[in-house]
């Protein structure tokens, strides 16, 4: 009996062991992160390379490729991967990231891959007010107006500023209001997201959910509406980036390699 609780104090004395060692490697590990993504903004290198997180994993694939641990490591790499893209969001950026623009922008495409890349969390403002109000944005204009609707923009927007690490897709009527922009402002930077009208009526022609383009769904219509707004829209910006025919990963990096050189300018 004593020999077996012996033996038992051993092991755990091995694990204890272990969680050192696993603990001082992910501090050397989170280090290493911080100072890449460092480097990377000095010099220019590109900031999101997903390859490179496919070669770790790969990595751990094949030296598990006898363990009967193999899956529930991955399942670790996998976590701490994810925890170093939050690492990189964090170093980069302080705040949160705003996406305006007009309706078929870009902006919903991009906040899903930058949230994705990154790690970020996403709010999609029209989801977040539809969830809230409990109907369609469409329904919320039919029934209470659009007045009504944009109040409801304005609170989500007051409601962001306690949040950090957030990538905003906004409704592309927000930076409407002067209040809106200068919570936009203060909530993060602020990125305008434009295209040709031609390529914006062809992402939006077969949406019905969008209550000001119903009846209206015309190049003309799309470029007097979006030329209404420019101003706007060039006031409330940090920076501005033109999705038409670029890739989607392109356009992330190009935002990213904006926003951090103003990062790198503020310090
Ligand atoms: C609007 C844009 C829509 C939505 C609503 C009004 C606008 O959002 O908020 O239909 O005034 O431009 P998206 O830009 O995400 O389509």
């Amino acid at each position: 009996m004593e020999q077996q609780h012996d033996a038992l104090e051993q092991m755990r004395e091995t694990i204890a062991q272990c969680d050192a060692a696993i603990t001082e490697a992910l501090k050397t590990r989170m280090a290493c992160i911080e100072q890449i993504i460092q480097y990377k903004r000095e010099n220019g290198v590109p900031i999101l390379q997903p390859e490179q997180e496919k070669k770790q994993l790969d990595v751990v694939k094949h030296s598990t490729k006898d363990s009967v641990f193999r899956h529930e490591i991955i399942h670790i790499f996998e976590g701490i991967i994810e925890n170093s893209k939050r690492i990189q969001a964090k170093t980069l950026f302080e705040k949160n990231i705003l996406l305006i623009g007009f309706m078929g922008a870009g902006k919903t495409t991009v906040s899903a891959c930058l949230g994705n890349l990154l790690a970020m969390e996403v709010m999609e403002m029209d989801a977040y007010i539809q969830k809230k109000e409990g109907m369609s944005i469409k329904d919320i204009f039919a029934v209470h107006g659009e007045e009504y609707f944009r109040n409801c923009e304005s609170n989500t927007l007051i409601s962001l500023q306690e949040r950090r690490h957030v990538v905003v897709s906004c409704g592309g009527g927000v930076p409407l209001r002067e209040k809106n922009v200068e919570l936009m402002k203060k909530s993060g930077y602020v990125v305008w997201l434009t295209a040709t009208p031609e390529a914006i009526f062809d992402r939006v022609k077969d949406s019905t959910e969008r209550p000001l383009l119903n009846g209206n769904m015309r190049v003309d219509f799309i470029q007097d509406l979006m030329e209404s707004r420019r101003e706007k829209y060039e006031a409330a910006a940090d920076i501005k980036i033109d999705t038409t025919n670029k890739d989607i990963v392109e356009i992330c990096e190009e935002l990213l390699q904006k926003l951090s050189a103003l990062e790198k300018n503020k310090h």
